[in-house]
This record gives structure tokens, C-alpha cells and sequence, in this order.
């Protein structure tokens, strides 16, 4: 057994939330200014992996006899040593993210994808990224039920990704680096409550919600082309246009908007919320010159963290 170190990025969805539940495109980004990074040496306690989870304040045992309420990084562990065929080696892993959790940044996905690569590393048997993306992906069905896909394939890959669900992802190329920052509102709020409302609004008013996410579609499509030409002009416009759209849908929120209208103010080209919206997260689409004055103006409008970042 050899020491072993791997990592992995948080993502971040650029355009298209909420309208690709219904079978419109979405664009999500690795965010590597973010990272889960997990160290692996060799452990003290034989017959049994301790994972030492820093962010979680809590310390993990994988012992031979499965414990019914496993945590999901000690399953993740387990199914790769039965993938391999292998008995529990002696080992210690420290986990350690810097990725905010539960805020749409990924942050489970990329602990179980730096977890797996690292130990697989340390045993000597490097994962193929299509074989840890499944793995990953099988445990992102422990959290979320039903995730998309996306999550566990931009963390793995750490490419941009252009997914239609229940379609093959496609990795895509930037045609020049984007920059970005991202402001955090701090208000915690969970995906599911801002999908279902979306599902009863467009109960109560089909024709009209899906004419909005059909124009998101049309948006997603836009924006890949912008990227494609390194457009930041036009990707700015975009996201002004789809954060219209979600605002229509009901999931933007007075702190959303603050942190929108305070990234215009301080001269970006275009910002939108990302993700399931009503808190969380949003982006703003700047030039590399913009971005410590976009960057201050969101930190003074309240952002409870900011990250300035570059994709492609
Ligand atoms: O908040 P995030 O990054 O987990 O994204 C949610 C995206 C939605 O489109 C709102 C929901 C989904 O399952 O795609």
C-alpha cells in the first residue's frame, strides 16, 4: 500500500435549471476554485478503512460486517473494494472540501469522486473516469433518488458539460476562458421545494409556464454557441434574459435579485441565479478587469461568499 492524494472540483450550473426537468438542455462548469481533497496513508486498525471526514466533523469506520446505517462515503468505499475483488485494507483517509455543502455546488459528488480516486490510487488500481463516474453516480442516487447525471459528470471529467436528461452527457469545449463570479446569498434553500412549486405552477398554468421553459431551451442552445465563440458579451445578455425567465417561474428571491441587481450596478455584462434558485447561489458573467469590482459590490450587497473563477 502506497500514500495517495486525488481531488476533485464543485460544478455549477450556468444555464438551464429547472427548465431541463422537463427536457430542455442545461450547462453546467467544473468550479475548480473550489475542491474536495482526500489523502489516503496507511491506517493503524487492520481489517478496517477510518475515514476522517474534516468538513463533517465526524470520523467514519468501514469494518467487514456493513453497519445498516452506513454513511454514503463509507458505502462508496465498500462497493469500489468489491469492485476490485478486495479484502478491507488497513488505511486512513482524511477528507477535506472546501466546497460549500448542501449550496448546489456538488459538494457530495466531488467528496465521493476524490474518496474513490484516492483509494483506488493507493491500492495500485487507478479508475477509468467512465467507471468512477458510475461509481459516483451510484451513490448520488443514495442522496437525491433520482439525480440527472450532471453532478458526478462534471466533477469527474471536470469539463463542461451540455445535458439533456435522460440523454448521453456531452462534454463540450470553451472557445476562450469565461469569467465569472459567483455570490452565495447564504439563505439555504433545498432544490426539491423550489422544483415542486414549479411543478404546481405549471399545474395551474400549463400553457403559460411551458412557453417559459421552452424559452430557456432556446436560451441553453444560444448560450452554447456564445461559449463556443467566447462571447462573454453575449453569454451576459443570456443570462439576463434566463433569469427573467426564472424569476418568472417563481424561484428567484429578494436576496437573489440584490446580488443580480448589485453585479449589473458594478458593470458586469449579464448575472442570473443558478441552481434550484429561492437562495443558493448566482453568477455573474464579467471580463477578467470586472471582476474585483463585481466581486466587491456582491461581497457589499450581502453575499455571504463570493468566488471569482475562470471556465474553459
Ligand atoms: O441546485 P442544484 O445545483 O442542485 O441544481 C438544481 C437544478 C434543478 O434544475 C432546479 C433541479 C434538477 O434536478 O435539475
Amino acid at each position: 500500500m502506497q500514500g495517495a492524494r486525488a481531488t476533485a472540483p464543485g460544478k455549477i450550473i450556468l444555464f438551464g435549471e429547472h427548465a431541463v426537468v422537463y427536457g430542455q438542455p442545461a450547462i453546467a462548469v467544473p468550479l475548480r476554485d473550489v475542491r474536495a481533497s482526500a489523502v489516503v496513508t496507511p491506517g493503524s486498525v487492520p481489517g478496517s478503512v477510518v475515514l476522517v471526514a474534516a468538513n463533517l466533523a465526524r470520523t467514519l469506520v468501514l469494518r467487514k460486517t456493513p453497519d445498516p446505517n452506513e454513511h454514503a462515503l463509507v458505502i462508496a468505499v465498500r462497493r469500489l473494494l468489491d469492485y476490485f475483488g478486495q479484502p478491507i485494507p488497513p488505511l486512513q483517509i482524511t477528507l477535506s472540501s472546501t466546497i460549500p455543502i448542501a449550496s448546489g455546488l456538488g459538494s457530495g459528488a466531488a467528496a465521493t469522486a476524490a474518496v474513490l480516486r484516492a483509494v483506488s490510487l493507493a491500492l495500485g488500481m487507478p479508475l477509468s473516469a467512465e467507471t468512477l463516474n458510475t461509481l459516483v453516480y451510484e451513490i448520488e442516487k443514495l442522496h437525491h433518488g433520482t439525480p440527472s447525471g450532471i453532478d458526478n459528470t462534471v466533477v469527474v471529467y471536470e469539463q463542461p458539460v451540455y445535458f439533456i436528461r435522460n440523454q448521453p452527457i456531452e462534454t463540450f469545449a470553451f472557445g476562450q476562458p469565461i469569467h465569472m463570479v459567483v455570490g452565495d446569498t447564504g439563505v439555504a434553500s433545498p432544490t426539491h421545494l423550489a422544483v415542486g412549486d414549479v411543478r404546481a405552477l405549471r399545474e395551474r398554468q400549463p400553457e403559460q409556464t411551458d412557453a417559459l421553459i421552452r424559452e430557456i431551451g432556446a436560451i441553453v442552445q444560444q448560450a452554447r454557441a456564445a461559449i463556443g465563440a467566447g462571447d462573454v458579451r453575449q453569454l451576459g445578455a443570456l443570462a439576463l434574459q434566463n433569469h427573467a425567465l426564472l424569476r418568472a417561474l417563481t424561484v428567484s428571491s429578494p436576496e437573489l435579485e440584490r446580488l443580480v441587481e448589485a453585479a449589473m450596478d458594478a458593470g458586469a455584462y449579464g448575472a442570473k441565479l443558478s441552481g434550484g434558485g429561492r437562495g443558493g447561489n448566482m453568477i455573474a458573467f464579467v471580463t477578467p478587469e470586472m471582476s474585483s469590482a463585481v466581486s466587491d459590490a456582491l461581497a457589499a450587497a450581502g453575499a455571504a461568499r463570493v468566488i471569482r473563477t475562470v471556465v474553459g
